[in-house]
């Protein structure tokens, strides 16, 4: 990877001294972006997320949210309510899954008193706690089947009948659901009833999975580094372009919520102003593997003389002696390995992340986006 002919390609790109490599100022990381509601939009997908909201919002029908968990279902779900005809109403939120099977009824409708053994008192239950607001029903395909005829009810006639009551109850509120299932075949394998489908169907929004729009990356990155930069008092202003390159080539299973996470863990390692490569943590269930397929081709780094390793402490430290070996046997392998990093991850039997990382730690200077080691190696 020619990282110079990239620094001249990229408006984004940060000038710096010759021993320093190419990184991107976090202001730019957000061009094009806008923020609504809380939420940030940059890709044409999500413009037409945004524009589903303004469409269903203002009105009282009941709205669907389809997406992969971590996509931002509860984020747009609020943005419905509070872009809609009753912001100053109750935004109340309930998980389908955290029914409990003889209760289930009695918790989304409520219960009079004596309905049954345990119903000392009256209860309203979320749909009449959410009257003349928002109630948000997430995981919706979690919903019992006997239970699925009543919330038709609800949905279209806006009524509701509390557990061991005769009388109905009008509700006046948006109703609005979630899901990361796949409604349609839960219908075909007969787990879902489809009048119900085809009712909440009827204004949907499906939010895509970030795989699908890598070019909205960046833009969630200094979302992220600017939120975190508040809320820990850091001053993290540019990214270097090789982990922004891996943070665009990973898939994100577990969209933008693990991209947050990444993010967050990743400045609190940081110091200085700048995010790298060895900051970031390791991403995916399969460890390091996913990471490894998705870095880019690395260069040999060229070592300039071996980092001193620090006296012997005199007192019984394990943690000490360990720390000291495992530096001792980084800087051997590095120098066997002529600085290349991939050749060094395979003397020691660990993956080229944790040689980064064990870089970073040992404070042996930063491989820089693997290029060479820095002259002036910090003091240790
Ligand atoms: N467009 C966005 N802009 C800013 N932050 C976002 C956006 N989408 C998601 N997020 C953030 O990602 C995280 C996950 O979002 P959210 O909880 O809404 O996802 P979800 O789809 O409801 O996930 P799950 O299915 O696991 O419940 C939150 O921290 C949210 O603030
Ligand atoms: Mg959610």
């Amino acid at each position: 990877m020619d990282l110079n002919n990239n620094a001249a390609a990229s408006p984004n790109a940060r000038s710096r001294a010759p021993c320093e490599f190419q990184s991107v100022t976090v202001e730019s990381l957000s061009w094009g972006a806008a923020h609504i509601s809380g939420i940030l939009v940059y890709s044409a997908q999500f413009k037409e997320v945004l524009a589903s909201i303004s469409r269903f919002a203002p009105h009282k029908n009941s709205v669907l949210i389809q997406g992969e968990s971590g996509t931002g279902k509860e984020l747009v779900a609020r943005a419905l309510h509070s872009l809609g005809p009753v912001p100053k109403g109750p935004f109340v939120t309930f998980n389908c899954s955290n029914l409990m099977d003889s209760l289930a009824e009695s918790q989304l409708f409520g219960h009079v008193k004596g309905a049954f053994t345990d119903a000392r008192e009256e209860s309203l239950g979320y749909f009449r706690s959410a009257d003349g607001g928002t109630l948000f029903l997430d995981e919706i395909g979690e919903l019992p089947l006997r239970l699925q005829p009543k919330l038709l009810r609800a949905v279209e006639g806006h009524e509701i009948q509390p557990v061991g009551s005769a009388r109905t109850y009008k509700v006046e509120m948006k109703l609005v659901c979630a899901t990361n299932r796949d409604l349609l075949s839960m219908v075909k394998d007969g787990s879902f009833r489809a009048d119900l489908y085809y009712r909440l169907n009827a204004a949907a929004i499906v939010i895509p999975p970030l795989r699908d729009r890598p070019r909205a990356i960046p833009a969630f990155v200094g979302h992220f580094i600017e939120q975190y930069n508040r809320l820990f008092g850091k001053h993290i202003r540019c990214v270097s372009q090789t982990a922004l390159d891996v943070m665009c080539a990973y898939p994100w299973p577990g969209n933008i919520r693990e991209l947050g996470h990444a993010v967050e863990s990743a400045m609190l390692m940081a110091d200085g102003d700048e995010l790298g490569l060895w900051h970031l943590p390791v991403l995916g269930e399969n460890g390091s593997d996913e990471r490894e397929r998705s870095l880019p081709i690395i260069p040999t780094v060229t070592i300039e003389a071996a980092a001193p390793i620090a006296e012997e402490a005199t007192e019984f430290s394990l943690e000490i002696a360990i720390d000291a070996a495992s530096k001792r046997m980084l800087l051997r392998a590095l120098k066997a390995a002529g600085g290349d990093c991939q050749h060094t991850a395979r003397l020691l039997g660990i993956s080229r992340y944790t040689v980064y990382r064990m870089v970073a730690r040992h404070h042996l200077g930063s491989l820089r986006d693997y290029h060479s080691w820095p002259q002036n190696r910090p003091a240790h």
